[in-house]
């Protein structure tokens, strides 16, 4: 792994830097390029204005590692309220959860009584509820809690990691449920015995998932479309290109990508035909989530240096 990459990395999960960063005002302006404000309304007025570009949304209020059950409660308040205000603005939002935002740190029952809460919220304003994946020791408790709430609900998606060793046949469990996946690379620091070390090697396993779950999405057409999210652009032509689905393919998936990143393709894509949906996080809560985005591209630290020297 780069060095740079492993420093950011550590220090996304540094909690002294986490309490102490988010004071500085130039740390606060450098993450706004990433996220459109710290409240709800930031938010949804940023999914209006993606709406007004063809492109849908989902919003994810930042957080992790919650180990308190009152917090918790609060969180689950928070998404209830949003999604109430997504069906009322009758927008195409869907959200996107941390289950150690939930409790599955304090009590993996706890986590579930909070996700079915919000799914079954969301499901009344035909909102789908994204699972986001966490660090490799929480898959198999997300994973499990995941089949638990989708035997009773149908709008509920999860994220996979391809350069997880065992996401392939994470996958093929997933397949014949017909469930809503959404596919991403990966964001944590991991050993190279559970997750693939080389990003070349990385980018073939997402261009190989990819490819699979585009052809089960041709066979089910009633299934929920799978996300893929990236802002590999090169890569995602050649997942269509391999997949055989070029030209018919546009409806059958959705590229998502981050608000911030790459918004000038994105909106290309949009007026291409292609649905894209932007995920857009906000919160007062965002210093691992931001170092893991440094950590993706360190060349966003010149924006931080930028922000300091004004
Ligand atoms: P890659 O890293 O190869 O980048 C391709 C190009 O995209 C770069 O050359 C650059 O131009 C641009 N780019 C990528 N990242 C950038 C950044 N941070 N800043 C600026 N430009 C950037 N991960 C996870 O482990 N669990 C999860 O639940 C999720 N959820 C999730 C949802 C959505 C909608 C997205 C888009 C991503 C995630 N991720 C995630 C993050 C994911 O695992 C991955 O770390 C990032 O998407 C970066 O990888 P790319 O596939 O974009 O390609």
């Amino acid at each position: 792994m780069r060095p740079l990459r492993t420093a950011l990395l550590w220090a996304s999960r540094n909690e002294w830097l986490a309490e102490r960063v988010p004071r500085f005002r130039f740390a606060r302006a450098a993450v706004r390029r990433f996220i459109p404000g710290e409240d709800l309304a930031d938010a949804l007025s940023a999914a209006g204005e993606f709406e007004d570009k063809h492109m849908s949304s989902v919003l994810t209020h930042l957080g992790e590692n919650v180990n308190d059950a009152a917090a918790t409660e609060a969180v689950v308040r928070h998404y209830m309220d949003a999604l109430d205000k997504i069906g009322a603005h009758r927008l195409d939002t869907h959200i996107s959860i941390k289950l150690t935002q939930l409790g599955l740190d304090i009590d993996p029952d706890l986590a579930e009584r909070n996700v079915r809460r919000i799914v079954e919220r969301a499901a009344a304003h035909n909102a789908v509820v994204w699972i986001d994946m966490e660090s490799s020791d929480y898959v198999e408790g997300t994973l499990a809690l995941f089949h638990s709430v989708l035997a009773d609900h149908r709008n509920v998606g999860i994220c996979l990691q391809a350069y997880l060793r065992r996401t392939p046949a994470d996958l093929d469990a997933l397949l014949p449920k017909t469930a809503a996946i959404r596919l991403v690379k990966g964001a944590y620091m991991e050993p190279a015995s559970i997750a693939l070390p080389h990003k070349r090697d990385v980018d073939a396993a997402f261009l190989r998932l990819s490819v699979k779950l585009l052809r089960a999405a041709r066979e089910h057409t009633d299934a929920p479309s799978p996300g893929l999210a990236s802002h590999d652009i090169k890569l995602l032509e050649q997942i269509v290109r391999t997949s055989g689905t070029a030209g018919v393919a546009k409806d059958l998936y959705e590229i998502q990508m981050l608000y911030g990143i790459r918004a000038r393709e994105q909106e290309q894509m949009a007026r291409e035909g292609h649905r894209v949906r932007v995920l857009i996080s906000y919160g007062e809560a965002w210093f691992p989530w931001y170092v893991r985005r440094l950590a993706e591209r360190p060349a966003n630290l010149v924006f931080v240096v930028k922000s300091l020297a004004s």
